[in-house]
């Protein structure tokens, strides 16, 4: 079961990565890989607005970060600094970049009611359901009226995440449930462009 422990290995694989490549681009190029094109030009691409305030969990080096420079503020939020290090020398010390170190599921320092769209990407695969849940609840305060909130999470009923022993116990029905349990109402899902994980849209009840 991936635990918080479990997921230090991101950072021991970060801090000695050749640089030649941008670290996270091994698990695929959203600008070359066709199912991770669909991804961004679905869940990202309708949503960036200059006026808005983004937030992205599990940040790492910048995958997707590169995507969410269009708002207004993006907060990148992850549980290692080192991630942030890493993004300050890949994108420059940019004023609509700042950094949010969690301790597993919280937002230390984001304020109330100031979040307009969330995105997480490569992260949720990676923890243990109780992490989810925790992540679901405390974002409810920092989330605007309205704001939107994208999760690509482990689907065990697809093969390749059930061979997977560092993908979490997630699957459609579960993670449909945490997502309701928590307050919030699904507006979209995808369940067939990735084969190993599903990627899911929903909303704060008002
Ligand atoms: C597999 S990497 C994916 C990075 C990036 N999203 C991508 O797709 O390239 C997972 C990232 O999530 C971070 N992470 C792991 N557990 C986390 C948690 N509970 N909260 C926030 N970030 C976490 C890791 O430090 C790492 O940067």
């Amino acid at each position: 079961m991936p635990t918080i422990q479990w997921n230090n290995l991101w950072r021991d694989q970060m801090v000695t990565w050749n640089k030649e490549e941008a670290y996270g681009n091994q698990w695929g190029d959203p600008d070359k890989l066709d199912i991770l094109a669909s991804v961004r030009e679905r869940f990202i691409e309708p949503f960036v607005t200059a006026s808005k305030t983004a937030l992205e969990i599990g940040s790492g080096g910048g995958r997707w970060t590169q995507y969410l420079l269009g708002f207004h503020r993006t907060i990148c939020v992850d549980i290692h600094r080192e991630m942030f290090h890493y993004l300050i020398e890949r994108f420059g010390a940019i004023p609509q970049l700042s950094f949010c170190q969690s301790d597993g599921t919280g937002f230390p320092g984001v304020p109330a009611r100031s979040v307009d769209y969330v995105f997480t990407f490569g992260t949720f695969v990676h923890l243990d359901p109780p992490l989810i849940e925790g992540y679901l609840n405390n974002l409810r305060s920092v989330l605007a009226p309205g704001a939107n909130v994208v999760i690509q999470y482990a689907d065990k009923d697809k093969p390749m995440a059930a061979e997977n022993s560092g993908f979490a116990m997630t699957t459609g029905p579960i993670m449909r449930g945490m997502v309701e349990a928590a307050g919030y109402t699904i507006i979209e899902e995808d369940t067939e462009t990735l084969p190993h994980s599903n990627v899911i849209r929903f909303q704060l009840i008002p």
